[in-house]
C-alpha cells in the first residue's frame, strides 16, 4: 500500500468540502461586491447582471468542473450562469460539482437599499441538489433542536405552530412565524394572527427568511409561504448544514410549468419534499451579504479604497460554519 497515494486519493475524494469549502466564499464576494455598486440606483437589472458576470468569472478561477443546476434561467432565457453551463477552471479533470446559485438573492432589495440581499450559492456532488424549475414552492421550516417530523406541510397552518409550540413548551401565541409580504399570502396571515402569533412579514428574500429561523437572535420559530423553488434548494442546502428541518412542495401554476418540472426529471408533482431531497451528500453553502441584514452585514466602502465584505460559508458534513470578514483593496 502506498500511503502517500493514499493521502492524494483522500485529498482528491475530499476536494469538494476541503479545498473548495473556503474558495466559494471568493465566488459569493465576487458577486457581492459587483451588485455592492448598485444599491439604491434603482435598477434590478443592472444590479443583477453586474453580479452575475462577476460570479461567472470567479468560478473560472476554482480547479473543478463544474455544471450549474440552478442558475439564471435556460439556456435561451440567460446569457450567463443558465441551467447546465459549465463552470470552473478545470473542465473534465476537476472534481464535478453541481451548483446551484442566485448571484443576487434580492434583486429589488438591493435596487431599494433594503435589508438582507445576499451573493449566494449551494455546491454538492453530480446529482446531489434537486434540479428544481422555476417555479414557486410552499415552505416550512423550523430551526435546529425540534424532534423529527415536528413540522408538516400536509398539515394546516395552525397545526404546525402548535405543534411546534408544544415542542418548544410555549403557547401558540408566543410563536413568531416569517412570511413574504405577498397577497397571496393574506389567509395565512389572517390565520396565523387569528392564533395570536406573531408574524414578521418580509419583502422580499426568502433564502435569508428561511435561514432566520436557525438563529435564536432573530426571535423567528417558522418560516411559511410560497416563494421561488431555486431559492428553496439554497435555503435547504443551508439547513443541511446547520440543522432544522425543512419542507417543501412545487406550485405549479399553469401546464407549462408542470411541463418545466417533467423536464427535469421530476415525476411526481404533488410530492412533498425534504431537506436531504432537496440536498443529499455533502454539500456546501457559502453566501456574502450585499445589503445589511439578519444574516451577514453588506458590502461596505470604507475611505481610503477599502471594501469589507461578510460571509459565511458551511458545509454538511462536518457541521462547520465558518464566518469570514473580508477586506479588498479597490482600484
Ligand atoms: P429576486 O432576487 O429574484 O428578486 O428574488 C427575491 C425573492 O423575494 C425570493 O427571495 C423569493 O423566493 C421570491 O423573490 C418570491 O417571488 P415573488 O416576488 O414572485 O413573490
Amino acid at each position: 500500500m502506498n500511503t502517500s497515494t493514499d493521502a492524494v486519493d483522500a485529498i482528491k475524494e475530499n476536494a469538494l468540502d476541503r479545498v473548495l469549502v473556503l474558495e466559494m466564499v471568493r465566488v459569493t464576494e465576487a458577486a457581492a461586491i459587483a451588485a455592492a455598486d448598485l444599491i439604491g440606483r434603482g435598477d434590478e437589472k443592472a444590479a443583477d447582471a453586474a453580479a452575475v458576470e462577476a460570479m461567472r468569472k470567479a468560478f473560472d478561477t476554482l480547479y473543478m468542473d463544474g455544471t450549474v443546476v440552478i442558475g439564471e434561467g435556460e439556456r435561451d432565457e440567460a446569457p450567463m450562469l443558465y441551467i447546465g453551463e459549465k463552470v470552473g477552471g478545470a473542465p473534465g479533470k476537476g472534481p464535478k460539482i453541481d451548483i446551484a446559485l442566485d448571484p443576487l438573492e434580492g434583486t429589488t432589495i438591493t435596487a431599494k437599499a433594503g435589508p438582507n440581499a445576499l451573493a449566494v450559492l449551494a455546491a454538492a456532488g453530480e446529482g446531489d441538489l434537486l434540479n428544481a424549475p422555476d417555479v414557486y414552492m410552499d415552505k416550512l421550516a423550523v430551526g435546529p433542536g425540534y424532534p423529527e417530523g415536528v413540522i408538516d406541510l400536509a398539515k394546516s397552518a395552525t397545526e404546525n405552530v402548535e405543534a411546534v409550540a408544544a415542542a418548544k413548551g410555549v403557547k401558540p401565541a408566543d410563536i413568531i412565524v416569517c412570511v413574504l409580504d405577498r397577497p397571496r399570502h393574506a389567509d395565512l396571515i389572517a390565520e396565523l394572527r387569528g392564533i395570536g402569533c406573531g408574524v414578521v412579514l418580509i419583502g422580499d428574500g426568502d433564502v435569508a427568511g428561511v435561514i432566520a429561523v436557525t438563529d435564536e437572535d432573530t426571535t423567528i420559530d417558522i418560516y411559511m409561504g410560497q416563494g421561488g423553488a431555486p431559492e428553496g434548494v439554497l435555503a435547504a442546502a443551508a439547513l443541511r448544514c446547520v440543522g432544522g428541518q425543512f419542507n417543501g412542495r412545487l406550485v405549479f401554476r399553469n401546464e407549462d410549468e408542470k411541463a418545466r418540472a417533467r423536464k427535469w426529471g421530476i415525476e411526481d408533482l404533488d410530492r412533498i419534499y425534504k431537506l436531504e431531497e432537496l440536498a443529499k451528500g455533502d454539500c456546501i453553502f457559502a453566501a456574502t451579504g450585499v445589503t445589511a441584514g439578519s444574516l451577514l452585514d453588506g458590502v461596505k466602502k470604507l475611505r481610503g479604497g477599502t471594501m469589507t465584505t461578510d460571509s459565511v460559508v458551511m458545509r454538511a458534513s462536518s457541521g462547520t460554519v465558518r464566518w469570514i470578514k473580508g477586506e479588498h483593496k479597490v482600484g
